[in-house]
């Protein structure tokens, strides 16, 4: 088996935590009950990019169950819980596996990847051995693009697109297009296209032989469903797509729950710093951002929210925040979080205007909310790193501010991401998309989908009693009355919740 982690041997460590976590995890489990004996995704290839954390750990061993052939990688490259890549390596003790002898998932990820190890770990977890010669390549690199009888997934799951992006790129460059010799706007940028040119060069079809095979993805988060959506409208996505992030179960629970538990998680493991009677700046107030100015202003900070939307605004208003415009407070604030899936929020202008040892982090998905590079690039601006993932930039005038996870996901830079309950309802999400889009594949457009409400209450229903809720049942009269059925859907799909 090929895989490229941290340690091996952090495998009974991470399989202790995996076990907590399964208690936590009522929604995966009860997936595992119903469909594990079926095999519903019995040898259907998928490959996974998605934060390779221990709440992962217990997705990926579900779809494994469920029968599919999975290989993975992190979507992040600092957010990787290494004992849980190991425990899933080494597999299930069902399984019989050592570190010696590991009979789990093929796991392309560790804490601290450079960029270039992240896209190419991406490229091996999108690389299935066509023969038993590809099966035995070596741990990094070449297995995945040297090969032209390495074949690619069935299925992806993707967290902000990128595995999705390799493929549409790839897919594109064989067709012609010359983006890959085109300007780029970073390095990494620059990497995925020295990648493909690479890959390219070896093998000249591999990507319209993925593409061939490939019946869908299912999206984690806002920005990934944003591109796919943009894809989808130019009528150059190549698969069908389900956004899980819109399922009412992820978004209003992971984005804003989530959030409000795991965001000053990263700030107190970064900093220590004490949040009460602190200025907190919140850049955006859409899901994450709801739950991240609750969860400043629970520990007693004063949270003062920026929004673009009318309506965002109002409601931060309505909520007893004051809201205001970046440039009006940032000489205030004591710890700015950025949360808006938009680029260029905070820009060293801004950071030049800051108080001095002020904290900036991001909780959005990519690493362009804070201008990092013209951080780490503006002559004048020295660099002290306190600790991995927590730096010190010194600006000329002397005063610093201390910069998160390079600006990239604080909760999984700093901390470990999200509680285990909350990742059940997304992930019960994730397996029952993937489910769908096979055992339905055939009947899938070239679109953007949406499970269906009766799902998203199925996987809300699934978490009730591990919090000892009691459901009130509507009788028949009522159920006439407003006009649904007693079993659901009690809503229809414009309720906002
Ligand atoms: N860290 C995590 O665990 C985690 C979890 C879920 C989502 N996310 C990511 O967080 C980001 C936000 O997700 P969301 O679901 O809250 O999205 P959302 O669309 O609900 O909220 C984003 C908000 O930012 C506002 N905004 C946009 N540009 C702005 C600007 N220039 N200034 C101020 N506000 C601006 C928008 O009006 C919107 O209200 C996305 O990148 C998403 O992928 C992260």
């Amino acid at each position: 088996m090929d895989f490229n982690i941290r340690d091996i041997q952090l495998a009974e460590w991470g399989r202790k935590e995996l076990d907590m976590a399964e208690k936590e995890m009522p929604g995966l489990m009860a997936v595992r009950k119903e469909y594990g004996p079926q095999k519903p995704l019995n040898g259907v290839r998928i490959s996974g990019s998605l934060h390779m954390t221990v709440q992962t750990a217990v997705l990926i061993e579900t779809l494994a169950e469920l029968g599919a052939d999975v290989r993975w990688a992190s979507c992040n490259i600092f957010s990787t819980q290494d004992h849980a890549a190991a425990a899933v390596v080494v597999g299930p003790p069902r399984l019989g596996g050592t570190p010696e002898d590991p009979r789990g998932v093929p796991v392309f990820a560790w804490k601290g990847e450079t960029l270039e190890e992240y896209w190419d770990c991406t490229l091996q977890a999108l690389s299935f051995p066509g023969n038993s010669e590809a099966a035995g390549a070596g741990a990094t690199g070449e297995a995945g693009t040297a090969s032209a009888s390495v074949i690619g997934p069935q299925l992806i799951v993707d967290d902000g697109g990128d595995a999705t992006l390799l493929v549409h790129k790839g897919f594109e460059l064989e067709q012609g297009s010359d983006w890959v010799d085109s300007p780029s706007e970073s390095s990494e940028e620059e990497i995925i296209k020295n990648l493909l040119k690479q890959v390219h060069q070896q093998d000249s079809s591999r990507w319209q032989r993925v593409t061939a095979d490939l019946h869908g993805v299912s999206e984690e988060t806002t920005t990934g469903v944003h591109r796919l959506k943009r894809m989808a409208a130019e009528g150059s996505l190549l698969f069908p797509a389900i956004n899980v992030n819109d399922s009412v179960t992820k978004s209003k629970f992971d984005n804003l729950y989530g959030c409000r538990e795991s965001l000053v998680d990263g700030i107190k493991r970064a900093t220590d710093v004490m949040t009460a009677g602190k200025v907190a700046v919140v850049c955006g107030f859409g899901d994450v951002g709801k739950g991240s100015a609750q969860s400043l202003r629970g520990m007693g900070a004063r949270v003062i929210v920026t929004e673009i939307d009318p309506i965002c605004a109002l409601q931060a208003a309505m909520e007893g925040y004051e809201v205001k415009t970046l440039e009006e407070v940032v000489a205030q604030g004591d710890i700015f979080v950025t949360c808006t899936g938009n680029r260029d929020i905070i820009t060293i202008e801004h950071m030049r205007a800051m108080k001095d040892e002020a904290i900036v982090c991001n909780i959005g998905h990519f690493d362009n909310e804070i201008q990092v590079t013209r951080l780490e690039q503006e002559p004048g601006i020295s660099h002290i790193e306190i600790k991995p993932q927590v730096d010190k930039y010194v600006f000329a005038d002397g005063h610093s501010v201390i910069l998160l996870a390079n600006g990239r996901l604080v909760n999984l830079g700093c901390a470990t991401g999200h509680p285990s309950f909350v990742m059940s309802a997304s992930f019960t999400n994730q397996a029952l998309a993937q489910i769908d889009l096979w055992k339905n594949r055939d009947s899938y457009a070239k679109q953007v989908y949406v499970l269906s409400k009766k799902l998203d209450e199925e996987v809300a229903r699934l978490h009730l009693d591990k919090l000892g809720v009691s459901l009130t049942r509507l009788t028949p009269e009522q159920a006439d009355y407003i006009g649904v059925t007693t079993d659901g859907p009690y809503k229809d799909d414009t309720y906002r919740y």
